[in-house]
């Protein structure tokens, strides 16, 4: 567990209910300053959750949330809308706005959030579109872009409003092997020229692993392992090891809790 004095975001014994389900029990995280930070976690275990928690879309019902200086689930509406414009985040889908072309749906934060002229507008949005190698392609609409032009348009807009965080919520999904390779040396280039620090949360675990500098993974409510992509990869535990290696059989098991085969099939006890 990293020092608090270099945690940018900390999760103290979080709690978080979903009627009465558990999606998170006590979970303790720190999120290093200037550092790329994977969350890892089977599907459905609360990955989205957790960011939706750092945002403060969603409130813990224990525990606490500090992050840039907040206490998040403490804030107000006002001051969360300030919290907000300092954390850049991509969304699981990408979500461009289809009726705008790339240049205005990276322009539209700024000209939501700011009074600044257009010509100011203008040098940032190029800026930002050059920064994803995309500069080009700034008149295309929605709809002429691939899968992996979309997610780094949506990258060049999340970062338009210079965030001091940025949260990736599975940001390759669907992408080819290339476009997921652009993306991940994109994130790690962004994080350090820009001097972000970055949460990405995803089962790509290799790929995450690969351009990380710490990682925490997350089943059943809590933090099963924590520690640098090595230290992540030779786990002792037996739930992180089968998890990271994609192993079929292990403490998680494949079939749900069921009736022996004889009893359902030879109609044992008829
Ligand atoms: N609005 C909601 N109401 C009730 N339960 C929800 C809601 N959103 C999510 N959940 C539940 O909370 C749990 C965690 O969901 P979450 O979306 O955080 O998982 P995830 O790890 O991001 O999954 P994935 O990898 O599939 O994106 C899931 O079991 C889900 O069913
Ligand atoms: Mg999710």
């Amino acid at each position: 567990m990293q020092s608090i004095d270099s945690a940018i975001i900390q999760f103290s014994d979080v709690t978080f209910l979903r009627g009465d389900r558990k999606i998170f029990d006590g979970v303790n995280v720190a999120i290093p300053t200037g550092k790329v930070t994977a969350i890892l976690g089977p599907s459905g275990t609360g990955k989205t959750t957790f960011l939706h928690l750092v945002g403060g879309l969603l409130r813990p019902q224990c525990g606490g949330i500090k992050s840039l200086g907040c206490e998040v689930p403490k804030l107000g509406h006002g001051a969360l809308f300030r919290y907000r414009q300092r954390l850049g985040m991509l969304f699981q889908s990408g979500a461009l706005f289809t009726d705008m072309n790339v240049y205005d749906n990276v322009a539209f934060p700024i000209r939501v959030h700011t009074k600044l002229p257009e010509t100011f507008i203008h040098d940032i949005v190029l800026m930002k579109l050059e920064a994803v190698g995309l500069r080009g392609a700034h008149q295309l609409m929605p709809s002429e872009l691939s899968g992996g032009m979309s997610r780094r348009v949506a990258l060049a807009r999340a970062i338009a409003l210079d965030p001091e965080v940025m949260l990736y919520d599975e940001p390759f999904t669907g992408q080819d092997p290339i476009s997921m390779g652009v993306l991940l040396k994109l994130i790690r280039a962004l994080n350090d020229a820009l001097r972000l620090t970055s949460v990405i949360v995803s089962h790509d675990v290799q790929e995450v692993l690969s351009i990380a500098d710490y990682a925490y993974v997350l089943s059943d409510g809590q933090i099963i392992g924590a520690g640098t992509p090595d230290e992540i990869l030779r786990h002792s535990s037996e739930r992180v090891d089968q998890f990271i290696h994609g192993r079929p059989d292990g403490p998680v098991k494949f079939h749900y809790p069921a009736p022996t085969l004889t009893a359902d099939f030879l109609r044992e006890g008829q």
